[in-house]
């Protein structure tokens, strides 16, 4: 038989769907195997349907777990490690040289921790991409939350071929891996550095595997003038001529973009990732999230890795997401908070490509977050969308479902030993940084 879990009392976020939650009180949410199977009022549930766990949520929010679009979950090994500089430098003087000395034990503790931090924030699925994925794989069919895994391949660094080789393994060993939780996709990292016959090298595996594609495209200025430079043309529409697009495509910040570029995006149907904080703090600039959402693009919200970020909370995100907004356009209706929340929820897992997944509503995963709302910065109670986007914080989450699972519980995390996790990555961050200096 399979579990059956009744969360009664609280405020249930319902309803399918891109229009503002119909939020219900005094409900409940009944959880069969990994499946919603009832949302509403404790009346209409088959009077024989018997619980094998009640959870209380009176007092408290219960929402769709959040979707982190965009990540490099394992970079929390060098979560501080180079701020306040530019991306280019940042990447070429800092983050890639640290990150030849990783290996895959390394990869497995970081993601530990990144899993570990995003649960207790609330955010059920991922998408990561990174390198030693079959580790990252471990790490989420161990602890039990979603993802959307693949390897970054950087064309122009040598053994290109060896990590397109490990892109197909990946892909071919996990697609569909822990009963459906975990989606793999080839990742050729960026334009600026996959050049377009390594492009056409990785879409011809994608069309083999039939997996979508993970990219970044359009981050910053230097690379809009870099490909026009080698081009003639602007990333967007250099991916769209490759034939990229012509693959189920997310594609992480999206920032600098024409009105040309927005409407390929569209036509494609290319599922975007926006990183409010990271192009924020690599000062990329804002993306223009009003206009792709008015033109039909999916959109989800994303953390990107922590050594850019510094924490992998979507409360924050979604709090910058829709600030910014409003300042960019100068227009206070800009991204309202329940655009914001759907975005950072079943956007994400619609730019996933998760089926049924992101939603309160029967059928859906069970992938769920009870917010505790008892913290003064909690009341009063006048619109719950405004209370959980604008003023809530990570460290009100209570309890996360994950696939119909209870992954924490009252805060505290069920499938990850924190103290051996600390002890690792400290131990593995300060070996790393020895290694970087000395080049
Ligand atoms: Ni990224």
């Amino acid at each position: 038989m399979p579990t059956r879990v009744l969360i009664e009392g609280g405020w249930v976020f319902a309803g399918e769907g891109d229009g503002p939650f119909e939020i219900l009180e005094d409900a409940v949410v009944a959880v069969e195997g990994e499946r919603i199977a009832y949302v509403g009022p404790a009346a209409g549930l088959p009077a024989d349907w018997a619980p094998t766990r009640r959870i209380d949520a009176r007092g408290k929010a219960v929402l769709p777990g959040f979707v982190n679009a965009h990540t490099h979950h394992a970079m929390t090994l060098l979560r501080g490690y180079a701020d306040d500089v530019p991306l280019m430098p940042w990447l070429r003087e800092h983050i890639w040289p640290a990150e030849e000395n990783l290996t895959g034990d390394d990869v497995y503790w970081g993601t530990l921790l990144a899993i570990a931090e995003s649960l207790q924030a609330g955010v059920t699925t991922f998408a990561d991409m990174y390198f030693f994925m079959d580790r990252v794989a471990q790490a989420v069919l161990e602890t039990g939350v979603r993802a959307h895994l693949s390897r970054g391949l950087i064309g122009v660094a040598p053994g290109s071929d060896r990590a397109l080789e490990e892109g197909r393994e990946l892909v071919a060993t996990f697609q569909g891996a822990g009963e459906g939780r975990i989606r793999c996709a080839l990742a050729p990292h960026a334009p600026y550095t996959c050049p377009p016959e390594f492009v056409r090298q990785v879409l011809a595996a994608a069309e083999k595997l039939a997996c979508p594609i993970h990219t970044h495209l359009a981050e910053t200025k230097a690379e809009i003038e870099e490909i026009r430079a080698q081009y003639g043309k602007s990333p967007i529409r250099h991916f769209a001529d490759l034939g990229v697009f012509e693959h189920e495509t997310l594609a992480a910040h999206c920032v600098h973009l024409e009105s040309e570029d927005i409407e390929v995006l569209a036509r494609h149907g290319v599922r975007v990732a926006h990183n409010p904080i990271s192009n924020c703090k690599l000062a990329s600039g804002i993306a223009p999230v009003t206009e792709l959402l008015e033109a039909g693009v999916t959109v989800g919200l994303a953390s990107d890795g922590a050594a850019s970020t510094n924490h992998l909370d979507m409360f924050e995100e979604m709090r910058l997401a829709a600030n910014l907004q409003k300042v960019s356009r100068m227009d206070a209706r800009a991204l309202p908070a329940w655009q914001t929340l759907r975005m950072a929820t079943v956007g994400g897992a619609r730019a996933l490509g998760f089926d049924k997944l992101g939603c309160l509503a029967p059928g859906y995963l069970a992938d769920i977050v009870i917010l505790d709302l008892n913290a003064p910065h909690l009341w009063p109670r006048h619109d719950l969308t405004s209370l959980v986007v604008y003023s809530a914080k990570a460290a009100d989450v209570d309890t996360v479902l994950v696939h119909g699972r209870v992954l924490v519980d009252g805060g505290e995390l069920l499938t990850i030993d924190m103290e051996r996790v600390e002890h690792e990555v400290q131990a593995r961050a300060e070996r790393l940084a020895r290694a970087a200096r000395r080049g």
